[in-house]
């Protein structure tokens, strides 16, 4: 039977999992669902693990649910391994915004600094999960949604041998969001995405099998809509986009109105905290409403996270693998030569095709100019530099790797946003 196995299974957003496991258990049917976590998220994993079981029995399917800190029970035969942990929990979050914001840089859970202390937490962590699917379940997948997710996959595709892909619901996102726009079904928008997680940008759109790209662009300055609840939605200027050519990500603003952002984040620092902050107090009210125990569904006040539509992306990667449809997704993978400007062992988020194989990269139908190589090149440069300091815990890659990011401004700058995270995430980095 089909197993999968959620490491970091007490999240609040689990709950958005078991929604899409149970609507699509007819495609997807899986029979041991293992949600894992350790010690310290004991009590999460329970509280939710609680929910998910009368989630589950409410729907009538016949999912089996297993709540376990034994991560190897978990993993042994899986089919499918899902990542979705925080290392650090949102206390490391909180600090991963705080530090750059001390030196006039932007504090982000994954764009600039703040996502690189997420990186060089994390990595290490995944790698070690990836040991045990080494070990207890060699033809899994692993699908990893943990944050920084381009990087992660990068990691694992450069130091273990297990098969994964990367998954963000911006993605799914951004074909709904155009299906709303044009008022179509998303089944009837076609869209090509280059570049990497969290730095991608839409090449080309198709509604109904015409490139509406042009026309898009012209008419989406002063239009709301385009971007996610964790992103300000700060609105995009009509020649900036059409001499852009494509349509960016919600994550670009970090880059493209960095100014404005960081306007914004030194103020809301000042008034209620970080978005860590805010995404605390949603968490508490989340969990006070996991907990009753009449309450059998997906409650409504998930949706105030950035998190929407994951399990949908989740269930539908996991179930063309196992249904080996060859439909066509935009994930995380190698490169492997589809972005010329990138190294081949890069992680790039582009269309795929996913069948029982996994995700294969596809040809885009678009060149790369210079307008999106400059800013391509230079972040990845800077996620190579931060994988091989994760990995290694190598102090000089680290430094390069800050002094890289465009949201940082300065080598000296970079010197004390290091030592900053070094001190603040000591728990956390045995490797440094
Ligand atoms: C988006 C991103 C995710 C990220 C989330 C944060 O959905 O794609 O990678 O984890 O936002 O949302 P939050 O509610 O935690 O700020
Ligand atoms: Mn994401
Ligand atoms: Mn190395």
């Amino acid at each position: 039977g089909l197993k999968v196995a959620v490491i970091g299974g007490g999240s609040s957003y689990t709950p958005e999992l078991i929604e899409g496991c149970i609507e699509r258990y007819e495609e997807f049917p899986i029979q041991d669902l293992y949600l894992v976590d350790i010690k310290e998220g004991q009590g999460k994993l329970e509280i939710v693990g609680n929910l998910a079981r009368r989630m589950i029995e409410k729907a009538g399917v016949p999912i089996n649910l297993e709540l376990t800190l034994n991560r190897e029970e978990a993993i042994t035969n899986a089919d499918f391994v899902i990542t979705q942990l925080r290392v650090g929990m949102l206390d490391a979050r909180s600090r991963d915004e705080r530090i750059p914001l001390r030196y006039q840089c932007i504090g982000q859970e994954t764009t600039g600094a703040g996502g690189f202390a997420k990186a060089l937490r994390t990595i290490p962590v995944i790698l070690d999960i990836c040991k045990d699917i080494e070990k207890f379940s060699p033809d899994a997948f692993l699908i990893n949604f943990t944050n920084p997710a381009g990087m992660v996959t990068e990691a694992v595709n450069k130091y273990a041998n297990v098969k994964t892909i990367g998954l963000c619901n911006l993605p799914i996102n951004t074909r709904k969001q155009f299906a709303a726009f044009f008022d179509v079904d998303a089944s009837e928008v076609e869209i090509e995405m280059a570049g990497i997680n969290h730095l991608n940008w839409t090449t080309k759109i198709m509604v109904r099998n015409k490139d509406v790209t042009q026309s898009f662009l012209d008419e989406i300055p002063g239009k709301q809509g385009f971007t996610m609840k964790n992103i300000p939605d700060i609105e995009w200027d009509r020649d900036f986009l059409l001499s852009l050519g494509s349509f960016p990500c919600g994550y670009h603003r970090y880059y493209y109105k960095k100014d404005e952002i960081l306007q914004q984040q030194i103020q809301q620092l000042k008034d209620e905290g970080t978005r860590a902050d805010e995404v605390k107090k949603v968490e508490v009210a989340l969990f006070e409403r996991y907990k009753d125990p009449n309450l059998s569904i997906k409650p409504p006040e998930l949706a105030q996270r950035g998190g929407a539509y994951y399990s949908e992306a989740a269930v539908n990667i996991m179930s063309s693998i196992y249904n080996n449809k060859k439909d066509i997704q935009t994930v995380n993978v190698q490169n492997n030569g589809i972005l010329a400007c990138l190294p081949s062992t890069a992680s790039i988020e582009v269309n795929c095709v996913i069948d029982q194989q996994g995700a294969r990269p596809i040809q885009l139908s678009t060149e790369i100019d210079a307008r999106i190589r400059g800013l391509l090149q230079v972040v990845k440069a800077y996620e190579e530099l931060a994988i091989e300091a994760a990995v290694h815990g190598d102090y000089s890659s680290a430094l390069m790797a800050l002094t890289t990011h465009p949201l940082v401004k300065s080598a000296s700058v970079a010197e004390k946003i290091l030592r900053d995270i070094l001190d603040e995430n000591k728990d956390y980095l045995p490797l440094f």
